[in-house]
């Protein structure tokens, strides 16, 4: 397969995937569904699946039996769990639920429906791949690049229209009650920021010239600030496409502050000093020196063990737990990219 059949191909099942789901949710709820928690027609998460599933298969090609069955319960039941803790974190939406099932986990993945993947992914290994790979080498390349990119282009304004209306929201929210905000967020973290060991924290420099101080600051505000526009009526409120259940979450937005303040505390210098393998261990050692200097309840102790993850393995156990992972990376790759664009820090 060359590039752009990939690329094809992800569009082509995002779009089959839709139209799949249009049909399964309309008839069983007798009226027209629009499946995505966008607008437009395609199914990232199948389009996904169908792409994770095609570079797999020819890896597995010549392996026995087990090793098949294992390989395609990772590709497809892991996609599905990250899948939906991402949703979960992320929109109030969910699209799918499994908590009424036997053995399953928090409602996302469940032992049927992964049997079922399994099927599934056996049936497009034998009926169907080859099939799709004579249909993909009639398809003339033209007729690739204009679908793949029509289709993207769709998805990319989606994408941005929806992203755009909301951060505008969130800065409009922000900015018009900053104040009370500001001093609820205060609230929450003076007592911590008064800990003569978090205040240690500003001898460390974190991100090159950022301390780890302002770093575990930023990543608290930040995360706060998520936390409470994901808790809020506008967003609850908003049931985008009427597909799916509104879960009405309600962030932890103290458990969100305490542990994002204390997520990186550590205190060495982690690019000339430390343990061997600091990205995976200084979470452990972080959750060691905050439970010296506070009691810490369930969700603070899984943001500071997990905020790390995917490095760490288990995925985070709460939704704000995932929200400070997410907020923690996109800080370290701010910091990083600003450092860049400015022609680097000499150390
Ligand atoms: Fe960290
Ligand atoms: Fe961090």
């Amino acid at each position: 397969m060359i590039h752009i059949d990939y690329f094809f191909s992800f569009i082509f099942f995002s779009f089959l995937g839709w139209i799949l789901e249009v049909f399964y949710r309309s008839i069983s709820n007798k009226r027209f569904i629009n499946p995505g928690l966008f607008k437009g027609p395609y199914l990232i998460l199948y389009g996904t699946g169908a792409l994770v599933l095609i570079i797999c298969i020819p890896l597995v090609s010549t392996a026995n039996l087990f090793v098949k069955i294992l390989v395609y319960f990772v590709a497809t039941t892991g996609l599905e769990l990250v899948a939906g803790l991402i949703g979960e974190c992320l929109s109030p939406v969910r699209l799918w639920d499994y908590s009424n099932r036997r053995f399953q986990f928090r409602g996302h993945i469940c032992l049927e429906f992964s049997l079922y993947w399994i099927i599934l992914a056996f049936v497009f290994e034998y009926l169907f791949l080859s099939l799709y790979q004579t249909f993909l080498a009639w398809l003339p390349f033209s007729g690739k690049v204009v679908f793949s990119w029509c289709v993207f282009f769709i998805m990319l304004s989606d994408f941005i229209f929806i992203s755009t209306k909301r951060v505008f929201y969130l800065k409009g929210k922000v900015k018009k009650d900053y104040l009370s905000l500001k001093s609820e967020f205060d609230a929450l973290a003076a007592p911590l920021l008064e800990n003569p060991s978090v205040k240690e924290l500003a001898k460390y420099k974190h991100h090159r010239e950022k301390t780890r101080l302002a770093h575990v600051i930023e990543v608290a505000w930040l995360s706060f600030i998520w936390g409470k526009y994901l808790s809020s009526d506008y967003v609850n409120q908003t049931s985008f496409n009427g597909a799916g259940k509104i879960h009405g979450q309600k962030l932890d937005c103290r458990a969100i502050v305490r542990g994002a303040i204390l997520h990186d505390l550590f205190f060495y210098d982690w690019l000339r000093e430390g343990p061997k393998l600091h990205g995976f261990r200084h979470c452990k050692i972080s959750l060691k020196n905050a439970q010296k200097i506070v009691q810490l309840m369930p969700k603070e102790i899984d943001i500071i063990k997990k905020h790390m993850w995917p490095l760490t393995i288990i995925p985070p156990r709460y939704k704000e737990s995932l929200l400070v992972c997410l907020v923690d990376s996109y800080c370290m790759l701010k910091d990083y990219l600003q450092i860049k664009a400015k022609g680097g820090v000499n150390k």
